[in-house]
């Protein structure tokens, strides 16, 4: 009999990449997802995209009742069910921490009873964002600096500054002190420690993926506050131009959404490996700004990105990963061309209804420069 996965979050942009993998590897799959409204819409009804082959359970990861009967014969648990988004966590800390801190708390309970929930691996979804700013040289030494001051922004002074050097952003390893700079990111450091202590005090082989920037289809489009090249699509969509924050020089590691399918799989076969936290990015630095050019051109819009000058309350300047260690224990190796991907994410936002609500969000944003 193949073994059974559960995903929680299932339906989610990750989460349903990850259940088309593991049925195509043979596996059983079964999805609990509450199809939560912001990511959703608000029509209450599950998208077309997952198999009729996935068992789905209509539930919330802080229920502990439907968790058990999610957990039944189970023998991988992929915890994906997750409130995403820095900016929403901030105006609403109690909903990030009840279903990201709360609800993951919840299964590790379960987990604890071994002999009731005998899983052969926990794997978690951490993120880049639990590292605040990215690794940074200066004068040859390393530096790990806070979040720019407010007056260093209101005078447009973007790059991190020590004595007064700017600092040169180098890729960030596992080893770089977290410093989360949000609730969305306190919550997934959270989950990440949990996980793992109870791992490792349970005998739960964990594996905790810190993910950077993901793209590809499927990413929802109707929640202004998620990944960068579904906002600005949204946007290059409804006729609008990308809004560019600072100068657009701000460095990220833009990862497909394939490749974290890719690293997904390689923790679930890895039978060595007990406990592990490991960058999944694509190990390639690109500018916010490229990356609104490179829209605009493939969407043919007739226009130029809105480059506001101004900053995001809590915004890191560059972060991107080492993927070094993901590599050499793991195997992990990114495939997706970004310029490729780009054309293959424009093709499948094509073919959907794209409300643009990023204005409306925008006003709500205290800017700072
Ligand atoms: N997308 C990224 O760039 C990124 C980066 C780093 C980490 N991550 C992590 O990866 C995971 C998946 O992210 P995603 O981009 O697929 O998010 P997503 O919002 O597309 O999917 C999350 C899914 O969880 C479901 N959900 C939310 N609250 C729930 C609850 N209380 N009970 C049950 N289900 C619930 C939602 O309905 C949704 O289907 C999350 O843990 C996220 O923190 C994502």
């Amino acid at each position: 009999m193949s073994e059974r996965v559960l995903i929680t979050g299932g339906y989610g942009f990750v989460g349903s990449h990850l259940a088309d993998a593991y049925l195509e590897q043979g596996y059983s799959v079964r999805v609990l997802d509450n199809l939560d409204p912001t990511v959703h819409g608000s029509s209450n009804k599950a998208p077309t995209y997952l198999s009729k082959d996935v068992e789905f359970i209509r539930g919330d990861i802080r229920d502990t009742d439907t968790l058990v009967a999610s957990l039944k014969d189970v023998s991988i648990v992929s915890h994906h069910a997750a409130a995403v988004s820095v900016v929403q966590s901030m105006s609403n800390p109690s909903r990030f921490a009840e279903v990201n801190t709360l609800g993951t708390a919840r299964l590790l309970e379960l987990l604890t009873d071994r002999n009731r929930f005998p899983i052969r691996k926990l794997i978690v979804p951490s993120s880049m964002s639990i590292y605040g700013e990215g690794l940074y040289q200066a004068g040859g030494n390393e530096v790990t600096p806070h979040l720019r001051s407010k007056e260093q922004l209101e005078s447009k002074s973007w790059e991190i500054l020590s004595n007064g050097e700017v600092c040169q952003p180098v890729h960030t390893p596992e080893t770089k002190p977290s410093r989360p700079t949000s609730i969305y990111a306190i919550t997934k450091h959270d989950q990440e420690e949990m996980a793992l202590a109870i791992g490792e005090a349970s005998g739960i082989p964990t594996i905790a993926l810190r993910y950077f920037n993901i793209y590809g289809p499927r990413q929802s489009l109707c929640n202004p506050y998620t990944g960068v090249a579904a906002i600005f699509s949204s946007r290059l969509l409804n006729g609008n131009p990308p809004v560019v924050f600072e100068d657009g020089g701000q460095l990220r590691d833009f990862v497909h959404v394939s490749d974290i399918v890719q690293a997904n799989i390689l923790a679930t076969i890895n039978d060595s490996i007990d406990q592990g936290v490991y960058n999944i990015g694509s190990g390639n630095p690109v500018s916010i700004l490229e990356v609104a050019e490179r829209l605009i051109r493939l969407f043919e819009f007739h226009g130029e990105p809105s480059i506001t000058q101004t900053a995001r309350p809590g915004d890191i300047r560059h972060c991107y990963a080492d993927i070094s260690k993901a590599a050499k224990e793991l195997g992990y190796r990114p495939k997706a061309i970004f310029n490729d991907s780009l054309k293959e994410l424009i093709g499948w936002v094509s073919t959907q209804t794209a409300t643009d609500n990023f204005d409306a969000a925008y006003k709500k944003l205290n800017l700072t420069g």
